[in-house]
């Protein structure tokens, strides 16, 4: 079977494993080159899995049939509006951006090019979480009234990533919210409390663990915790 040839732009900590998936799990996917602001990363990846290495975005969408965004979240929506406009699918990591406004405009674009568009929400395509998903539309496990969910990261990003990322409930709470909404349905009402145990996070206001409650459309109540792990094994504060 021939393989669709995506294109990867970014190689960093979850790009690299996009690249690997790639190369060696994907059935029906392959990777076409590889494309990163810092061109030796790039070219270092592209020697070890023996693919073509792109000079610019331009030319990994020449080279692509579609495309794989794993750069920095502040980059996303400006890559996948140029992916758009040469019609090719994207694949972009989560979140679409960092603000509410970007990510309207970014999928206003890729509906109008109706181009396939996949965030890289992961627990969607989960087998564990997707049989819960079936089991409750289903209406096996009833009417739901409380939505709770527990997210543990023991190996949290640099601090030159977390500068970027959006902060805490745009990068990490994400996932949780994503499934709060694909479960229960919509949120009418959010409140949403945090604190920093790393001086890794509060040096630059922001914070590593958060408890959110909300409230749905349907009456439900959901509850998300999420305290991250230490930035470093040894820097861990008791917990
Ligand atoms: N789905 C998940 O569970 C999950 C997990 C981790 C990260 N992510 C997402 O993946 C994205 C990348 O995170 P990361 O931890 O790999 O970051 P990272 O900093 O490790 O890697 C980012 C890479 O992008 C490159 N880059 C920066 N600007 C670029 C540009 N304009 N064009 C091309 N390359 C560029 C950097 O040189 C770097 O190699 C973020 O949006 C993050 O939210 C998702």
């Amino acid at each position: 079977m021939k393989k669709l040839g995506i294109g990867l732009a970014g190689v960093g900590r979850m790009g690299r494993i996009h690249a690997v998936d790639l190369v060696s799990r994907c059935a029906r996917a392959g990777l076409a080159c590889v494309y990163d602001a810092d061109a030796e990363r790039a070219a270092a990846l592209a020697t070890q899995l023996d693919v073509p290495v792109a000079a610019t975005f331009d030319e990994l969408l020449e080279r692509s049939e579609a495309v794989a965004i794993a750069t920095p979240t502040g980059t996303h929506a400006e890559l996948t509006v140029a992916a758009t406009k040469a019609g090719l699918p994207v694949f972009c990591e989560k979140p679409i951006s960092l603000d509410r406004g970007t990510t309207v405009a970014t999928l206003t674009a890729v509906e109008a090019a109706g181009i396939p568009f996949q965030v890289g929400f992961h627990r969607r395509f989960d087998p564990d979480w997707v049989a819960a998903a079936d089991r409750i539309s289903a209406g096996e496990l009833g009417d739901v009234t409380l939505f709770r969910t527990s997210l543990r990261d023991m190996n949290p990003p640099d601090p030159a990533y977390l500068a970027g990322s959006g902060g805490f409930f745009v990068d990490v709470t994400v996932h949780d919210l994503d499934v709060a909404r694909w479960l229960v349905g919509e949120v009418v009402e959010v409140s949403a409390h945090g604190t920093a145990s790393d001086p890794a996070f509060s040096e630059i206001g922001d914070i590593d663990t958060a408890v959110v409650v909300l409230r749905f459309a349907s009456g439900a109540l959901g509850v998300i915790d999420t305290p991250a792990g230490p930035a470093t094994a040894t820097s861990a504060p008791p917990r």
